[in-house]
């Protein structure tokens, strides 16, 4: 238990320099503007971080009076939207650092001393795991507020590994029941659960999402380009916080909606992957018919096996994580860019709520899509081969990309 206290203490500092690093990059004009009315100003990201940290360790698991009740429904994400939270009597830079401060410093202390067992929103340290993901999550949404911002770059990251192996061409994936989803991830949130078998018929995927090259194709043949391009006399220039290059060719495309994914996908022929077929490709392994934690194996992920965590500052070109391929040789599917699969966001068969149905359930049903795999601005900690997120099909201002599949024919299986 001294292990999981250690390791979960650990990330929340891990991660709270992270959420300090996107929030302290701007000055404090910047941290209270809007910079677009689908992000919230990046001040609200703090404070609410902190106060899910407040309601959920501090006042629920550790029982212990509220630091601010006070300020409960101004940081409630469902009572105010993104568009209208500048409006809102907002703590203030200095003073949402200070709460932040004030409430991590409570829940470290609940940390030490809290039984981890026999309730089943501690057991594992899962509470822990919650808040700490929650907060990841908001540093990836921040990150892609950064990414909205306009002005001058600050922040700055050194570039992604080149690709040092030649991956091109699709994978056959074939027929046969999988393991999909989890029961035994401590960490794992509600919508991954519980495992359960999915025989999925024989597919072909892309060995690597599509590249910047094969979309400016689809551009040139009348597909919109992405959010973030621009057009000069030379070719297509990408901007990414703050700084404008020339796209790079074999980099995953990033930033288009999942209406542009699926038209891409039906000019080449083809189609997205089913949400099934996405997982069954990451985690199913041939040799031994079970589903691993991450398409490398049940390792957590390393530097060597994907671009995740906010290292670098945009997706690694294609062929750059060879020890992060799965057993069928399928690249890149963790971090990068978060993949559009063709499948809306419902519950797994024996789907239970856990610990509120605000967490997942209020969102099932065809209204959001699913994506999968995480970015480069998603957290190992919150990107399992299990993990599911989603979106309005609309969106592109989050890190999203895709690849493409197929159905197998018969006589390619023979
Ligand atoms: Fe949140």
């Amino acid at each position: 238990m001294t292990d999981l206290r250690e390791r979960v203490a650990r990330e929340l500092e891990r991660t709270r320099r992270r959420s300090a690093v996107l929030t302290e990059a701007v000055d404090d004009d910047d941290l209270i503007r809007q910079h677009s009315p689908l992000m919230s100003p990046l001040v609200w990201d703090l404070a609410h971080i902190g106060n899910q940290e407040e309601l959920w360790l501090v006042r629920d698991v550790g029982g212990r009076d509220p630091v601010r009740a006070d300020i409960d429904h101004l940081y409630d994400a469902f009572r105010h939207a993104r568009k209208d939270r500048p409006a809102l009597p907002l703590l203030g830079p200095k003073e949402a650092r200070a709460y932040v401060a004030t409430v991590r410093d409570k829940a470290l202390d609940v940390l030490d001393r809290v039984h981890l067992e026999g309730r089943r929103l501690t057991e594992d340290g899962f509470a822990f795991g919650m808040i700490l993901q929650h907060e990841q999550q908001h540093d990836e949404t921040m990150l892609a507020t950064h990414q909205l911002r306009a002005g001058e770059a600050v922040l700055s990251a050194p570039p992604p590994p080149p690709s040092t192996v030649d991956v091109r061409g699709e994978v056959l994936v074939p027929a046969g029941p999988f393991t999909m989803g989890t029961s035994t991830e401590a960490w794992a949130l509600d919508n991954e659960r519980p495992a359960h078998v999915v025989d999925v018929p024989a597919f072909f995927i892309d060995a690597a999402p599509v590249t910047n090259a094969q979309y400016a194709e689809f551009v040139a043949a009348g597909g919109s380009p992405p959010l973030h391009w621009t057009r000069d006399p030379g070719g297509w220039l990408a901007t990414g916080f703050g700084r404008t290059a020339p796209i790079v060719p074999d980099a995953p495309v990033v930033h288009v909606s999942f209406h542009e994914a699926s038209a891409y996908a039906a000019w080449a022929g083809r189609r997205l992957p089913t949400e099934a077929e996405w997982e069954k490709a990451a985690r199913w392994d041939p040799a031994t018919g079970r589903s691993r934690r991450f398409p490398w194996g049940d390792e957590d992920p390393g530097p060597q096996h994907a671009n995740l965590g906010q290292r670098h500052l945009g997706p690694a070109p294609v062929g750059a994580y060879p020890a992060g391929a799965s057993p069928l040789g399928v690249h890149q599917l963790i971090g990068d860019v978060w993949e559009w699969v063709g499948s809306d966001f419902t519950g797994y068969p024996g789907f239970t709520a856990f610990p509120y149905r605000e967490y997942s359930e209020v969102f099932f049903g065809p209204e959001y899509k699913v994506l999968r795999g995480g970015s480069f601005g998603t957290d190992a900690v919150a990107c399992r081969g299990t993990f599911r997120n989603w979106d309005y099909p609309i969106r592109r201002q989050i890190f999203s990309g895709f690849r493409t599949a197929r159905d197998a024919r018969p006589a390619e299986l023979a």
